[in-house]
Formats: C-alpha cells, sequence, structure tokens
C-alpha cells in the first residue's frame, strides 16, 4: 500500500527524546522555550506559545484575543470540526461561509455579506497548505476592527505574496503526526501582540506566571519537553520536506490528465499538506484507488455546519461541490520516483 502520509520519525527525534527523559526534566522546561523561539525565527520573531494541541492552540488564541459568550466568528464550513469547537469553547458563536472553490479556502466576498453587530472575529483556514487570500481579509478587518486569527494547522512554511502565514494576526500552528512537522501531539500560539501572549500564557497554565499567584482562571495546555524535542529536531527538517512534498506536487500535476488538480494562486507558497484532486466520481475513484493499494482520503466529506454538533441548514454552494467531489492522494515527502509513478498510472488509467 502507497500510504497517504507518513509521518517521518528518524534517529534524531529518538536521540532528542532519550536526552530529555535522561534529564529528568519531563514537563514545561527549557525544549519547550528553545522550540518556541526556534519556530518563532520562522514568524518573523513573533511571540510564539507552545501547547499540547492545535486545537488548544485556537482556543488559546481566541481567548486571549478577547473573544466571548455573545461574539461571532465568521470560519468557512470546509475545514476540519477543530476550527469551529474552538470558537464554540470560548462560549462564542461559528458563523459558516462559503469556500472559493479552486483554492478550497475562505471566500472574502462571503466574509464582508456575513458581518454582524456581533461578529468580533474571522478566522481563514489555509486549508491543505494553501493560504487563504489574507489582502482582502486583513483589510475587511482593519476596516471593521475584527480580530484575525488565523488557522495554520496545516500550513506551515507556507506564504501570501512572501509573507508567511501565522503573521497576519494571531494565528494557531498543529503539530499533529500527520502534519508537515509534529511534536507527537502538540500546538503554537503565534502572535506580535504582548497582551495576548501574556494572556496566551497564563491560559496555558492555571492563570498563573509566578508559581502559586494565580491571576485568572486557566487550563493545563502545556507541552511537554518530550514533544518539544521531537518538534526542534522536525523543525529542522521542515524546509527540506516541504521543498520534497512540493516537488511531488508538481510532478502529480503534470502527469496527471482524467481528474482535476489543485490550482495555487500565483500570490501563494503552497506546501501541500494536502495535494487534493477533485473528480465527480469522487467515490468511485477512492475505491478504485483503495483496490489498487494507493491510500487516499476525504477531507472533508461532510461541511462542519451540517455535522450533528452544529447541525445548521445553510446554502454554501461551494462547500457542498468540494465536500463531494475532494480527494486527497499521497504527496507526503517519503514518496520514492516509483511510487510517484504508479499514482499516475494508475489515475491516468481510471475512467
Ligand atoms: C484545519 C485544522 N484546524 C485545527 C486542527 C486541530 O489541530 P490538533 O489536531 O493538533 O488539535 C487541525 C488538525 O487536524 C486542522 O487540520
Amino acid at each position: 500500500m502507497i500510504a497517504l502520509s507518513k509521518p517521518v520519525i528518524g534517529d534524531e527525534e529518538k536521540q532528542a527524546v532519550m536526552r530529555v527523559l535522561d534529564s529528568g526534566m519531563i514537563a514545561q522546561g527549557p525544549e519547550v522555550a528553545a522550540f518556541e523561539n526556534e519556530f518563532s525565527q520562522y514568524m518573523e520573531g513573533h511571540h510564539c506559545i507552545a501547547v499540547n494541541s492545535g486545537t488548544s492552540a485556537l482556543h488559546l488564541g481566541l481567548l486571549a484575543s478577547g473573544i466571548e459568550c455573545g461574539h461571532e466568528v465568521i470560519i468557512p464550513s470546509f475545514t476540519f470540526a477543530a476550527t469551529a469547537n474552538a470558537v464554540s469553547l470560548c462560549g462564542a458563536t461559528p458563523v459558516f461561509v462559503d469556500v472559493d472553490s479552486d483554492t478550497f479556502t475562505m471566500d472574502p466576498s462571503a466574509v464582508e455579506a456575513a458581518i454582524t453587530k456581533n461578529t468580533s472575529a474571522i478566522m481563514p483556514v489555509h486549508l491543505y497548505g494553501h493560504p487563504a487570500d489574507m489582502d482582502p481579509l486583513t483589510e475587511i478587518c482593519a476596516r471593521n476592527g475584527l480580530v484575525l486569527l488565523e488557522d495554520a494547522a496545516q500550513a506551515h512554511l507556507a506564504t501570501y505574496k512572501s509573507q508567511p502565514v501565522g503573521t497576519f494576526g494571531t494565528a494557531a500552528f498543529s503539530f499533529y503526526p500527520t502534519k508537515n512537522m509534529t511534536s507527537g501531539e502538540g500546538g503554537m500560539i503565534v502572535t506580535a501582540n504582548d497582551e495576548i501572549a501574556r494572556k496566551a500564557k497564563l491560559l496555558r497554565n492555571q492563570g498563573m506566571e509566578k508559581r502559586y499567584e494565580n491571576e485568572i482562571i486557566g487550563f493545563n495546555n502545556r507541552m511537554t519537553d518530550i514533544n518539544a524535542a521531537i518538534g526542534r529536531v522536525q523543525l529542522q527538517k521542515l524546509r527540506e520536506r516541504t521543498n520534497k512534498r512540493q516537488d511531488n506536487a508538481s510532478f502529480l500535476s503534470q502527469n496527471l490528465s482524467t481528474v482535476s488538480v489543485p490550482v495555487a494562486s500565483s500570490d501563494v507558497n503552497h506546501v501541500y499538506h494536502q495535494y487534493t484532486i477533485k473528480t465527480e466520481n469522487r467515490d468511485a475513484l477512492s475505491n478504485y484507488l483503495t483496490n489498487s493499494n494507493i491510500g487516499n482520503g476525504v477531507y472533508y466529506p461532510i461541511p462542519v455546519h451540517q455535522l450533528p454538533s452544529f447541525g445548521k441548514e445553510i446554502d454554501l454552494p461551494n462547500t457542498k461541490t468540494v465536500a463531494e467531489q475532494a480527494l486527497s492522494i499521497p504527496v507526503h515527502p517519503l514518496l520514492t520516483q516509483e511510487e510517484l509513478h504508479t499514482i499516475v498510472e494508475v489515475i491516468n488509467a481510471w475512467c
């Protein structure tokens, strides 16, 4: 089977974990601080606050930005449920909007139309590693006094007009094992705002900066030094692995002929967390690929607004179409040339 995704864990990650275990300092400590500093170098020096998951990064990023009960947060419906869950966990209301069907990201004109007097924030998702259209989105936020929180869970090292995603507003990254880099589990809040950074640090650790002098009510969302040590090794290899993903994606796009290949807008550096094709016979193609031993996955078959957890009846036509047509195929950095050729031959033979 050609795997759809494969976390690349090697000897260096194992040695880093052993180093932490041998040190006796396992909870949040020097490795987390070093990981935050190193990640910040890719984030134009912004504050980086490591937490235990991408979901926690979204949740604390929203809370630290002042999002609370009664607020509305505009999000795309074509995303992983965590985007919407984080909004609801703050007591706020997710307002679902449509996506652009070529880039799979939030449609700025739909955002504009969804703004009400209760809107506090917009949360674009850089889905599959393709940056959302940040110029109009930042302009809408500035003009309406809204918080901008980027869900960058899938977009490490992606750029929009040469600016790294994660640096347009406050942002959340995920280090889940199948992401472009992993720490086992983990997440990172990124912000240029000193107050948001301080609040996020307090929320991460029971509301404490000084030990046992708790200032606010907070969580235990800390990252361990074991996870940070893995993340530090992965960060060093991220550029090379991203280049490999991009090479694999361009080979697939140049050679696939029977399906609609992903579009990267000319303004962006797409990092291909997923390589997602579109076809009207998606489920048939998925079965055919599985029977041909080629891993594949549907991200995401049910738009979030229609999940039982949200259960909203709204008409989002592009979201409906992409949820029916999108199929992700292998693009990960461990693919061999032979495997890439097999994927192309098998898909091109399908009709
Ligand atoms: C778009 C998106 N947002 C948020 C998350 C949540 O990240 P985590 O799984 O690390 O909590 C994910 C992870 O799958 C994601 O893909």
